[in-house]
């Protein structure tokens, strides 16, 4: 069907950048510290054109700022971009990130098809492959466009971007190296991701993301993935994920992936990631206001993060026991859709009023996560794009995070600072249960009218008593903040793949 999506490479190697031929060669700047030897150097084979821009003001080197020099042959690089890396003291890991999107990102606006990035700052003690990793990630961010079904571009652009990180020190690029096959992989599992998210709901529908999900499994090895259709949906009584779907003739699919490390098959108590994936989301008989409904097909954000994590987390081939569990549905209104009022049976057998029929997530992931008990999962993290009022509590800055055990949200939010994919937690308790509990069923789908986030974590909550859980919403990280419009397209994110891949990397390392 539609085109391809650029490809982006990333290599490590030692050079010069008086003499490394690139279409745009990148560095960054801090605004505060003085500059290192590596940009001196630079800046006299620039006849001091670096010192001049500072000089009239054009570039401050603030964070999330660059500009191109035009080099007319004094490098042998095309372009120089210069990027804004802010204050040394403040700089983190994700400035590095951040950074090396900004550098992907102006380098595929004016088509380049190579891109070098020279690394001669050192701040903060990051280890070489942290950075590595880091680079990597964001330069797979910030190259990425969403343009598959764009046929006729004005300017065009080039269908593949060639990086290299280059660095004067032989001796870091092994480490470095490392850290970008790392990188790569987590940053094209996250660009995927996005691609799916970004697909509009008549190209993707459930029985669709199922598909892509199988070609995943099959694409790493020992990832399995089952398919349960509609009909074997209904032979289980998955009464939640049914009553969601019954209105579309898209029907709705649970897909469960099955991660097994070598040697460790039933050896450790697995864990869950299930994610909701509602492939549209119109709210159904309570119909959305019409604004900015279109962007409900990035409603299966949360079911997308889970397959590809779980295709990094095979690439990587990391020694934990993964399930991923991705409920997609479609929620429309017809003839036959569930209406408000309805009292349906859940999986789990808790009966639910649904007072709401746009609160569908947590009807379909409360069979998700019925499922992970069933499969004896311990540990299980639910991520979705849940409630609107999530956003409304955090902004489009961070996402939220909810759940019953500490230990748990202490590590998600180590996880959060090291993958630049950040998280708030937001309360968990009895007074939100409460305003859950049904009246003529078990539960009833909506709370009161505020604390709509913390509500709808609370019906998630009560299908898991007894297991370590956590519940990341992430409606508020659905698509591109302001801020973020500077080094990435605007649309989908993929928030949740650089996220549950460092939770789970952190935990392997544990053993
Ligand atoms: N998918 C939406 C939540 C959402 C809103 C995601 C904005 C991303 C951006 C969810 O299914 C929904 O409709 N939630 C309702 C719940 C309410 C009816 C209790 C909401 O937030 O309004
Ligand atoms: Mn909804
Ligand atoms: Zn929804």
């Amino acid at each position: 069907m539609a085109r391809q999506i650029i490809r982006i490479d990333v290599k490590a190697a030692k050079g010069d950048i008086a003499k490394l031929k690139a279409d745009v060669a990148a560095v960054g700047i801090f605004s505060n510290a003085p500059n290192t030897a590596f940009l001196d150097r630079l800046d006299v084979k620039l006849d001091g054109a670096i010192a001049r821009l500072k000089k009239i003001g054009d570039f401050k080197a603030a964070a999330g700022s660059s500009v191109f020099l035009y080099t007319h042959g004094k490098i042998a690089a095309e372009r120089l971009l210069l990027i804004g890396l802010g204050e040394k003291q403040k700089a983190t890991t994700d400035t590095i990130r951040q950074a090396a999107a900004k550098a992907a990102f102006e380098a595929v606006s004016v088509k380049a098809k190579s891109l070098a990035i020279f690394r001669h700052n050192e701040f903060a003690k990051i280890d070489l492959e942290k950075l590595g990793q880091a680079i990597a990630e964001g330069i797979h961010f910030g190259g990425y466009r969403y343009d598959e079904f764009v046929t006729q571009q004005e300017n065009g652009r080039s269908n593949f971007l060639s990086v290299l990180i280059v660095d004067e020190n032989q001796k870091n690029i092994s480490k470095l190296s490392k850290g970008i096959k790392i990188g790569q992989i987590i940053g094209k599992a996250q660009n995927f991701a996005r691609t799916l998210a970004n697909r509009p709901g008549n190209i993707l529908y459930p029985a669709v993301f199922a598909a892509e999900a199988r070609k995943v499994a099959a694409s790493v090895p020992r990832l399995a993935c089952t398919i349960l259709d509609d009909k074997k949906l209904a032979a289980k009584k998955m009464g939640g994920i049914i009553a969601v779907g019954q209105g579309s003739i898209h029907k709705p699919r649970m897909i469960i992936l099955k991660y097994t490390p070598r040697g460790k098959a039933g050896k450790d108590e697995p864990i869950a990631l299930v994610g909701k994936a509602i492939t549209f989301d119109s709210g159904g008989i309570n119909l959305k206001p019409s604004g900015d409904m279109h962007e409900m097909k990035m409603d299966m954000t949360g079911g997308a993060a889970v397959l590809m994590t779980m295709e990094v987390i095979a690439r990587l081939k990391l020694p934990v026991q993964v399930y991923g569990i991705i409920c997609a549905a479609e929620n429309k209104p017809g003839g036959s859709s569930y209406l408000p009022g309805d009292i349906i049976t859940t999986y789990s057998g808790k009966t639910v009023e649904v007072l709401n029929t746009d609160a569908e997530g947590r009807l379909i992931l409360c069979d998700g996560l019925h499922q992970a008990r069933l499969l004896k999962c311990k540990t299980v993290i639910d991520i979705a794009t849940l409630t609107g009022a999530c956003v409304v509590a955090l902004g489009k800055h961070m996402a939220g995070l909810i759940g019953n055990n500490e230990k748990l949200v202490e590590k998600l939010k180590k996880a959060a600072t090291e993958s630049g994919e950040p998280l708030w937690q937001l309360p968990y308790g009895p007074e939100y249960i409460e305003e859950i509990k049904g009246k003529i069923a078990d539960l009833k789908n909506i709370g009161g009218k505020w604390g709509g986030a913390c509500t709808g974590a609370a019906f998630l909550g009560e299908f898991m008593q007894g297991i370590i859980w956590a519940h990341l919403d992430i409606a508020s990280k659905m698509d591109a903040s302001e801020p973020m419009k500077k080094y990435a397209q605007d649309g989908s994110i993929g928030f949740g793949v650089r996220l549950l891949s460092s939770f789970l990397m952190n935990l392997a390392a544990k053993g």
